[in-house]
């Protein structure tokens, strides 16, 4: 099933779909570990800094035979893709979804460069994720303002026809100093004006009460990435304390096991469990 068509099935229910970062074989290994133990459905993203650390083919490849081996329904997504060259690499790759980024143009710009988007993802069948409004990427400031307005995610959707539209509503990118409060009055007005699936970004950190409550008022994409690279590195820092093992097979697996444990607590949350 395309991803276009899983948005669509998953409208007005109180399921969203899982999107998962992943940086090399350990991650992906340990993100599809949960995606068959939660029998789930899951995006598996990757951002142009993962694509240069493990090149294109090897990325993409890597995840198609990782899914087809585990016998999971998975989508391949370009997360924040910054221009169209690397979406159209990517699409080129066999990508099933990318995301255009360009939330930091002017309204008018975004509209432009999503719809020359479209128009070539319309050409692989594949889906697409724009972005409009502000929400911190890392290392950005998370006091400005910037949050979606609902006419006008009405008409970008409109103009450009992407089929998933990620919207600023109050989280941002890496861990939060304080607890994100989300404007989720702003979320539903944003749904009833919208047919395009809602994505939110910056899921780690967020409360899983108010990533529940996001998905009832519309949300159908929640995006994952920190928490993973987090509970990765801070159980492979663990394990390595007190250890002189050199052979990583025997090393790796722990951090695996916790990224697995991670995911299928998210599972739960999205499918509604
Ligand atoms: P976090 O790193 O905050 O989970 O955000 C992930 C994300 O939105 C990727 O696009």
């Amino acid at each position: 099933m395309r991803l276009q068509d899983k948005y669509k099935e998953l409208r007005n229910t109180p399921i969203a779909l899982l999107a998962t970062n992943f940086y090399n074989f350990e991650t992906l290994e340990g993100v599809l570990q949960a995606a068959v133990q939660c029998k789930s459905p899951i995006i598996l993203q990757l951002t142009r800094s993962s694509i240069e650390y493990m090149g294109l083919p090897m990325a993409f490849q890597m995840a198609r035979t990782a899914i087809n081996h585990h016998g999971v329904k998975a989508w391949i997504h370009l997360d924040h893709g910054d221009s169209y060259e690397l979406v159209a690499q990517c699409l080129d790759e066999g990508f099933d979804s990318v995301m255009i980024d360009a939330s930091e143009k002017p309204f008018f710009e975004n509209i432009s460069v999503t719809q020359k988007v479209v128009a070539l993802a319309r050409k692989y069948d594949a889906c697409v994720e724009a972005e409009l409004g502000y929400v911190a990427k890392l290392g950005q400031s998370t006091e400005k303002e910037g949050f979606t307005m609902p006419e006008e995610a009405s008409r970008f959707v409109d103009e450009t026809g992407v089929d998933a539209l990620a919207v600023a509503i109050g989280t941002s990118h890496g861990f939060y100093k304080k607890e994100p409060r989300l404007d989720l009055e702003r979320l539903s007005n944003i749904r009833e004006v919208t047919n395009a699936a809602l994505v939110l970004h910056g899921g780690s950190g967020v409360p899983h009460a108010t990533l529940r409550e996001a998905i009832g008022r519309g949300i159908c994409k929640i995006n994952l990435a920190t928490e993973i690279k987090n509970i990765f590195m801070k159980t492979l820092k663990a394990k390595l304390e007190n250890e002189s093992e050199i052979d990583l097979r025997k090393v790796f697996p722990v951090a695996i096991d916790a990224v697995t444990m991670l995911v299928a607590e998210k599972l739960k949350v999205v499918n509604n469990k």
